[in-house]
């Protein structure tokens, strides 16, 4: 039953009109449908009318006026092509929907009291019969009957009275970026005037008393819209922008045409409320969604498996944005934590799939870091490759030739080959094949009379992934610099184009032999496997002019002296923490950077490292090890570290900018060392005085890391228990930083604690994914981590399948373990699987999870 790209054909019908009445009850919601169909010449001969329909109580169909007897299957609804018109007809129908029993969050479902929509990818077809696909766009008029003061839909607003309200959406969309909200909401207002004249509305509707915590995001809005313009030359083309905030939402936000929907997490924000973290991610989701605009709506995908179409490109969008308004080198350093985090991860496990995969079970599993983070990687590539100029060609000519269409990964790339002269047959293999390319250097140096020669070789491989053993050559831009020994660039950044399993590039006429910096930016997203001295890296840490891999000489050597202590039981390094302690008190250098600089690999980082080597990892081992490390750091660095923290504190009154966030970026992670000597000292006086959750969370995370903090745990729940976006941080808190014996038992109590509403997915994440993240508690000998997971992905399975899918990919990581855990962690996917009635959704991540052994 898996759905493949290879077997795509044009839908037989085209929708000129797509009219749409909701009478909204929470039980008994109807929904009334006429649909305008035309034949599709592309699709020649006659064809029977198949529609997506699933969990709808047909009331009535009828083809131009009269009525017809069709009965819906489990997946839709098919009117025979015999009982169709020869030409243009319309399709109406009534059906009904219970809205208050939707706990899956997709279709229509109530969120805190009021109506909402969440249909990408296929939610649709659970609001009613509907040619449910991408590419099939029609312009939309909604009608809505309520009694709520609120209601909202796609488009423009064109009349409205007592109980009742219309929407018309002049701009062709497809289904999936349909929505619909009701509710007592109240609204943030502002405006907005594209540089052609047309005046916008903007509103954020929120519940009341939520409004004061609009402005950071109401504020992003208005930079996103005026950087489309400036950068991408691309305006809004609508009178309205509304954004709805909801509590309830599978994900993080959706793109819906003129009516964008946010997980409330990713709107509200206030200083006391959230981190500096919240509000940076809260200015890149709002461009995300608001860039979605063209990057999706306007050009959308022909179908689900060209997803990246608009995920990687609208990341890489909302990535350059978030550089333009921060810190360009600290968002990289950031946005390549998270890659290796999450897409490497992923490409290096079971789940491993191509950027553009060709078949799926639940298209939902596949809104992933590949398809997303990998995605936005390959554009940044592709612009390396073209340079500025033909990237800006090939945009241009890309929203030209697309607009209005449902385009493919073929359509994009051949935008650039039009636009620029060059040929991407190899390139698109970084679509097509899934894998992270291992990357080998070496090096070789001739002396001779005009001045030596300097030679880099490389060599590429993917290994295997599921259903690829083969991974030809791909072309892979390697961003080089030279130094010289005395810190001078002698060859500033050069992109070297490999495009050939071997390759070697030549530097000639040189004084002496340089230090190289390899693939600097982080050009292209590969591991790069290179032999280098400790001396080199300390070199690059301290000389390299690329800010990138000046942070990632110092991450590898913090890493390499992690895995020697972890493999061979050597002592900390003190040239480490010498060249540390150089770089972090280089007032010079921009504070955030240096926080970055600061933060040593994750446990989880570190396990799949050894593995990668071929070592089993031993969580616990790795835990102690890393904890040892960072003790052994606030010791040397003591001094530096106190007069860090006390340097950069950030007068009052609180401000999210980027600067004053770098600030505190630096001084908690100063504190986060001093720590584990100062016998919390710091932590609780900063708990007691902090004005601002960024401090707040610090010094509590500090507190529970010291075993401490019984009493602060209490205070925050009794200041914030109304606040469930805060508390969300209060669960997440304890089980984060629970020690690695007593994570389970930490995560159970609280799943015991009134507050923990499991079906909010928000607060199922926060508990449920804390405890995942929480390595050597999730992956503890007892086991009770498992169990316990398992035991909650089971309950949840039958409420809300995709959350349940996306949280069973924790176990993604199984088979770099012990045959003890490998054992357990089998028994409990078992298990999973074999749940009477398991959605399809968890069924297919279970499966392949399962299929790496
Ligand atoms: N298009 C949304 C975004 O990335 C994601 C929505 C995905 N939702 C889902 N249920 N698969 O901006
Ligand atoms: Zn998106």
């Amino acid at each position: 039953q898996p759905t493949r790209l290879a077997d795509y054909q044009p839908y037989p019908f085209r929708i000129e009109k797509t009219d749409l009445t909701f009478r909204l009850d929470p039980k008994a919601t109807r929904v009334l449908s006429r649909i305008r169909f035309h034949p599709n010449p592309a699709r020649p001969g006659r064809h029977d009318l198949r529609m997506d329909g699933e969990r709808l109580r047909l009331i009535a169909a009828r083809i131009d006026g009269a009525p017809v007897t069709a009965r819906p299957d489990e997946t839709g609804l098919t009117i025979p092509a015999d009982a169709l018109p020869d030409g243009a007809f319309d399709f109406e129908a009534e059906v009904e929907i219970d809205p208050s029993a939707n706990t899956a969050l997709e279709g229509l479902y109530m969120s805190g009291g009021m109506y909402c929509t969440q249909c990408e990818a296929e939610g649709f077809r659970r609001i009613t019969f509907y040619p449910d696909r991408p590419d099939v766009m029609a312009p939309f008029h909604v009608r809505i009957e309520s009694d709520m003061p609120v209601l909202l839909s796609n488009g423009n607003p064109v009349a409205q009275g007592e109980g009742w309200a219309e929407w018309d959406d002049p701009w062709p969309k497809p289904s999936y970026l349909f929505a619909l909200v009701a509710g007592d909401l109240v609204a943030v207002r502002d405006s907005f005037t594209t540089r052609s004249g047309r005046k916008v509305d903007l509103a954020i509707w929120v519940r009341a008393g939520d409004e004061d915590r609009c402005a950071y995001a109401m504020d992003s809005l208005k930079r996103a819209m005026k950087w489309d313009e400036d950068v991408y030359g691309r305006e809004y083309d609508l009178d309205v922008f509304n954004i709805v905030a909801v509590d309830d939402f599978n994900m993080g936000a959706m793109e819906n045409k003129g009516l964008n929907i946010f997980n409330s997490k990713l709107v509200l924000a206030s200083p006391e409320t959230a981190t500096d973290a919240d509000f940076e991610r809260i200015e890149s989701v709002i461009a995300h969604e608001y860039f979605h605009n063209w990057t999706g709506n306007r050009i959308t995908c022909r179908d689900w498996f060209q997803l990246c179409l608009k995920e990687g490109l609208t990341v890489f969008r909302d990535q350059e944005f978030t550089k333009d308004m921060r810190s360009a080198p600290v968002k990289r350093i950031e946005d390549v934590l998270m890659l290796r985090a999450r897409q490497f991860r992923e490409d290096m496990g079971p789940l491993a799939h191509p950027v553009r995969p060709e078949s799926y079970i639940e298209i939902n599993n596949f809104y992933t870091a590949t398809v997303y983070e990998k995605g936005a990687e390959l554009i940044g590539m592709l612009k390396l490759l073209v340079g500025d100029e033909g990237y800006r060609r090939a945009l241009d000519l890309y929203f030209e030739r697309h607009d209005g269409q449902a385009a493919t990964i073929e359509d994009w790339l051949k935008v650039f080959e039009d636009a620029t002269g060059r040929d991407l047959a190899q390139f698109k293999r970084w679509y097509t094949d899934a894998g992270t390319p291992r990357l080998k250097v070496e090096e070789d140096w001739q002396p001779g009379d005009q001045g030596g020669t300097y030679t880099l070789t490389f060599t590429q491989h993917t290994p295997p992934t599921p259903g690829q053993d083969e991974k030809p050559p791909r072309v892979i831009p390697i961003a080089v610099g030279l130094l010289n020994p005395n810190g001078d660039e002698i060859l500033p950044t050069t992109v070297l184009e490999m495009t050939e399993e071997r390759q070697s590039f030549s530097f000639p006429g040189l004084a002496t032999r340089p230090v190289p910096s390899i693939l600097r930016g982080f050009s292209a997203p590969v591991v790069l496997e290179r032999e280098s001295s400790f001396d080199e890296r300390t070199f690059l840490l301290a000389h390299d002019t690329d800010p990138f891999n000046r942070w990632e000489a110092g991450r590898s050597l913090a890493r390499d002296v992690l895995l020697s202590m972890i493999r061979d039981d050597a002592a900390p390094s003190e040239p480490h923490a010498q060249a540390l302690a150089r770089l972090v008190t280089d007032d010079t250098l921009d504070p955030a950077f240096r926080a970055l600089c600061l933060r040593l690999p994750s446990e989880d980082d570190l396990a799949q490292a050894l593995a990668d080597a071929g070592t089993t990892p031993e969580p616990e081992r790795i835990h102690t090890v890393r904890e040892g490390l960072a003790t052994y750091l606030a010791r040397q660095l003591q001094k530096d570290l106190v007069r860090i923290y006390e340097e950069m504190e950030t007068p009052p009154p609180y401000s999210p900018d980027a600067a004053s966030a770098g600030r505190r970026a630096l001084r908690l992670a100063a504190l986060g060392y001093l720590n584990r000597i100062d016998h919390g000292a710091r932590a609780a006086s900063l708990f007691a005085s902090a004005d601002n959750m960024t401090e707040s969370a610090a010094a509590l995370a500090c507190l529970i890391d010291g075993g401490r903090g019984a009493r602060e745990i209490a205070a925050f729940y009794e200041r914030w228990k109304d606040n469930r976006l805060v508390i969300d941080k209060w669960f997440a808190l304890q089980v984060a930083h629970a020690q690695p014996d007593m994570a389970a038992q930490v995560a159970a109590r609280l799943a015991e604690h009134p507050d923990f509403e499991w079906k909010n997915p928000n607060r199922f994440r926060a508990l449920m994914g804390a405890l995942a993240a929480n390595h050597a508690g999730f992956h503890h000998i007892s086991g009770a981590a498992y169990r316990f997971y398992a035991d909650w992905l089971i309950r949840l399975d039958p409420v809300n399948p995709q959350t349940t899918a996306r949280m069973s990919a924790a176990f993604e990581t199984w088979t770099r373990y012990d045959a003890e855990r490998r054992a357990m962690i089998r028994a409990e996917l078992g298990r999973i699987r074999q749940t009477p009635d398991l959605s399809r959704d968890t069924f297919e991540m279970v499966s392949r999870i399962l299929a790496a052994e």
